[in-house]
């Protein structure tokens, strides 16, 4: 096993180009099983969970190239519609197969996720849409097994906004006989790029990026041809490095529409902002303020910033309190920033945070995506030496960030444990 080492305190000063959006990325992939023929996606980051992705397609039947950042996925031969247990363990995402398959091959069998390391995450919502859709659906041995003669459009409304479950009701109802409405829809900038690719395809989508989405089903799509966009997620941890170092980055690839939430609190907490020709500069304050955040859908403060922003809050001066809305589980890192020194406490769903001057480097064990990039922003900004092991969750997630974060001048390496 592998794991990363930093010497912390070094100011981050440079450029980084920000990968494509691993969450665009994964439904766009799943996308081309709507189509039959040669299917081409560039820009694709080189992680953990596009392999996982792309052995899930293989095992399906389709041929998946890849080269330099781009895939093309061949599916004129695919003849299962199964994904199974070790795959979708390994990646949840895998469940966006069903959608698809329904649609184009009238069946799917899908392994049933189960809990994760941040929530129970059930896809209730993702079954409930496409059962109004007409599909019937069953559960047998752990996996759903849902099938359908044709899909109808429907009305559906989400209990609550779900990504995933808008995508796999996206491209299933793109397929459907007729119009689609989707009520509280997700509004994440990654359903904005598969509703434009789908579109792209031959369906007629409006409205992706708003609440109320519209479907008028069609009876075939053609390919897929696209560019991933940048990963948002991936641009705020390096706007975060900036802002924990007290460095000065130009962050290239990073959007400002797609991080308002994360703008408006990173410059409330004393951090300076600045749009440039292809991304934002982020220099870091001497001293940084506390300031209270509350996740919660796009476009509020992303979950999947949570981790990080609470590693810069612990050296901030005064109290923060931090509020998880979207999963019921998501403080697992607290453990590990507190052995590095933190002051935490948690609270039911909030955790309340009162800023140190220094945390000390410590080793540390990564416990999923988000929560491994908290400890190496903490890492960079720590005294002394930290080791933060499991990094294979950081590989599902997050490009040579070892790499990118030397480039800007950081202490900081992989090793074998
Ligand atoms: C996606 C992202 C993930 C991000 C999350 C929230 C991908 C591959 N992953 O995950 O990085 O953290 O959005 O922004 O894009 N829920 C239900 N029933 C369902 C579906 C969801 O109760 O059928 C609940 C979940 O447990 C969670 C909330 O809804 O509490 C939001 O989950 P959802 O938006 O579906 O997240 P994912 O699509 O799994």
């Amino acid at each position: 096993m592998e794991k990363i080492v930093i010497n912390g305190g070094i100011p981050l000063r440079g450029e980084v180009q920000v990968s494509g959006a691993k969450n665009s990325a994964l439904p766009l992939l799943f996308a081309t099983l709507l189509a039959d023929g040669v299917s081409e996606i560039s820009n694709v980051p080189d992680l953990r969970d596009i392999n996982t992705a792309n052995k899930l397609l293989r095992e399906l039947g389709a041929e998946v190239a890849t080269e330099s950042h781009c895939c093309r996925i061949n599916t004129e031969k695919i003849q299962n519609i199964e994904a199974p247990y070790d795959l979708v363990k390994t990646m949840r995402a895998s469940v966006l197969v069903l959608g698809p398959l329904l649609a184009r091959f009238g069946q799917a069998r899908v392994s049933l996720p189960g809990g994760c390391a941040i929530g129970a995450r059930p896809i209730n919502l993702h079954l409930k849409g496409l059962e109004a859709l007409g599909a019937t659906i069953q559960l047998d041995h752990g996996y759903v097994e849902a099938t359908a003669d044709k899909l109808r459009g429907a009305r559906i409304l989400f209990d609550i906004p779900t990504v995933g479950g808008t995508e796999n009701l996206l491209m299933a109802a793109s397929l459907a006989e007729g119009e689609t409405v989707l009520e509280n829809a997700a509004r994440e900038p990654e359903i904005v790029q598969l509703a434009d690719a789908l579109n792209s395809m031959g369906a007629i989508i409006e409205g992706a990026g708003t609440a109320i989405i519209h479907i008028k089903g069609v009876s075939s799509l053609k390919p897929l041809k696209c560019q991933v966009i940048p990963d948002r997620i991936e641009a705020g941890t390096f706007m975060i490095a900036a802002a924990i170092t007290g460095g000065n980055i130009l962050v290239r690839g990073a959007e400002r529409k797609d991080q308002e939430a994360l703008i408006s609190k990173l410059t409330e907490t004393g951090v300076k902002i600045q749009p440039e020709a292809d991304g934002l500069r982020v220099i870091g304050p001497k001293k940084l303020s506390s300031v209270d955040i509350r996740t919660s859908v796009f476009p509020g403060f992303p979950t999947d910033m949570q981790a990080q922003f609470m590693a810069l809050m612990t050296k901030a001066e005064g109290t923060s309190r931090i509020s998880e809305t979207v999963f019921e589980n998501r403080f697992m890192h607290v453990c590990e920033l507190q052995r590095m020194g933190a002051d935490i406490q948690i609270d039911g769903h909030s955790a309340i945070i009162r800023g140190i001057k220094k945390m000390l480097g410590a080793p540390v064990m990564a416990t999923d995506l988000r929560a491994s990039a908290s400890l190496i922003l903490a890492g960079l900004a720590a005294e002394n030496t930290t080791e933060v092991s499991r990094i294979y969750h950081l590989d599902r997630g997050y490009e040579k960030i070892e790499i990118k974060l030397a480039a800007l001048g950081a202490r900081i390496w992989r090793e074998q444990e």
